[in-house]
């Protein structure tokens, strides 16, 4: 993914009441810890569901290069014989992230503290995201990193000989961040850590206490304390990963919008981490119900059944942001639907993202005839009440969700709209197309 691919242009067009049921992918952050944590336990750790993005594949390729063994039986299940915490071996050549902010990322974490070396790189969008965030908490169990100016990929990351645990206080509220770190300290010696702003996603905690560490979270006055008990044994395990929260947005926000709309998703996992945007879009009206709501595999899920509403805008606490912050683009164009304003504040993550998501929704939004107000952390939607006009062409620059936001946004706008490249589609929900195709969308490209 590190070359130049050929742009896909795209388009969407408002054709009918979307019906149906929808079955969601695997969830891509479920998805890259279970091969990591396979990775790094003993024993053949079993997964089934995996998501088949790029994002995911990359992450398997790059666990193989460390030195675990990684089948693929098809249809989403996969084996992972691992090498055991501070097992991995020296990659033999550069490991290609693509565009996976949270591959790369986790990777160098639990390869930080292993005495090998190893560069990375990824695509255009990776190689501009900050890594500093993650190479700089590192250097303080002992690696070195040297990348690019700003250290920018590609980099290189010389794990530490011998590496102790240590206390960090997290300055962004990150879960990449927050697993980098733990995933270090699992071959440090001592007790690591973590201290987070807010609550970030929480699956890293939950898998490694499912793969046998001793971790714990506690709530302080400054946010979430979690330390982890370092050079523990993990044992392989079995692994169904629930349907991605982030990817169920796109036809969830796409049938609240498209006049007479009512579909089903089975199975969506609702971890409280990660369904902020849930959450709002019932403050905002929205007509969604939550049905058998319960665990599996450790993470809370529950069959949702949509149907199209009116909506309201509203402030979106900032707090809530950690919570909902894959969400923003696609819930900035639900707002466009909306009757009123729709402010979001405390965003400023999403300047570091696949690209500056708000600079993007904020362009294309305008393009589409939507009213912005945008700042460094926030981002305010005027609602057209149901009438955007549309027409435009977005510019998704290599970012999946800008891409499917707007994609979502044709469905329902008077005017068809285009995006300039889909291709990153295919790193988080390669089955978007004919997904919604299924549910009655039309989408071209
Ligand atoms: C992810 C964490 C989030 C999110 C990303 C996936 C993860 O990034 O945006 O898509 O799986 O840990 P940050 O933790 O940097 O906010």
């Amino acid at each position: 993914m590190a070359g130049h691919l050929t742009p896909i242009p795209m388009a969407s067009q408002s054709v009918g009441p979307l019906k149906g049921t929808a079955i969601i992918p695997g969830d891509k952050s479920v998805s890259h810890r279970s091969l990591i944590l396979g990775a790094l336990s003993v024993g053949e750790t079993k997964i089934s569901g995996l998501l088949l993005g790029q994002d995911v594949l990359d992450t398997a390729k790059a666990m193989s290069a460390f030195g675990a063994k990684v089948t693929d039986h098809g249809e989403g299940n996969f084996s992972v014989n691992g090498v055991g915490v501070g097992g991995f071996s020296e990659p033999v050549d550069v490991i290609d992230c693509g565009n996976a902010g949270t591959g790369v990322r986790l990777i160098m974490g639990a390869m930080s503290t292993s005495p090998i070396n190893a560069t990375f790189t990824g695509d255009a969008s990776l190689r501009s995201r900050p890594m500093d965030r993650i190479t700089d908490p590192l250097e303080l169990f002992g690696a070195k990193s040297y990348g690019r100016t700003n250290g920018f990929l590609p980099l290189t990351m010389v794990g530490a000989r011998d590496a102790h645990a240590i206390r960090y206080i997290s300055p962004h509220p990150s879960a990449q961040i927050k697993s980098a770190i733990l995933l270090a300290g699992l071959n440090a010696l001592g007790e690591t850590t973590l201290i987070e702003p807010e609550k970030t996603r929480d699956h890293t905690e939950r898998m490694l206490s499912g793969f046998g560490a001793d971790i714990e979270t506690v709530e302080i006055k400054d946010g979430f304390a979690i330390t982890l008990q370092g050079r523990p044994e993990l044992t392989a395990q079995d692994i169904v990963v629930p349907r991605d929260p982030s990817s169920a947005a796109f036809p969830v926000c796409a049938a609240l919008i498209v006049e007479g709309s009512e579909i089903f998703l089975p199975n969506i996992c609702l971890n409280p981490t990660r369904s902020g945007l849930f959450t709002t879009l019932v403050e905002m009206g929205a007509d969604i119900e939550f049905e058998n709501n319960r665990l599996e595999g450790g993470e809370p899920v529950a069959d949702l059944r949509v149907k199209s509403s009116c909506l309201n805008g509203i402030e979106v606490p900032p707090n809530r942001a950690p919570s909902m912050i894959d969400e923003y683009p696609i819930l900035s164009v639900v707002a466009a639907f909306a009757k009123g304003k729709t402010i979001m504040r405390g965003i400023k993550e999403l300047r570091v993202k696949e690209c500056d998501r708000i600079d993007a929704m904020a362009r294309g939004l305008e393009t589409m005839g939507v009213t912005v107000e945008e700042g460094e952390d926030y981002l305010i939607v005027h609602g057209q009440n149901g009438e955007v006009e549309g027409g435009g062409t977005a510019e998704t620059h290599l970012d999946h969700r800008i891409a499917m936001s707007f994609l979502c946004l044709g469905l329902a706008s008077k005017k068809s709209i285009k995006v300039d490249d889909g291709h990153a589609i295919a790193t988080s929900f390669p089955i978007f197309k004919s997904l919604m195709t299924d549910l009655g969308a039309s989408i071209t490209g």
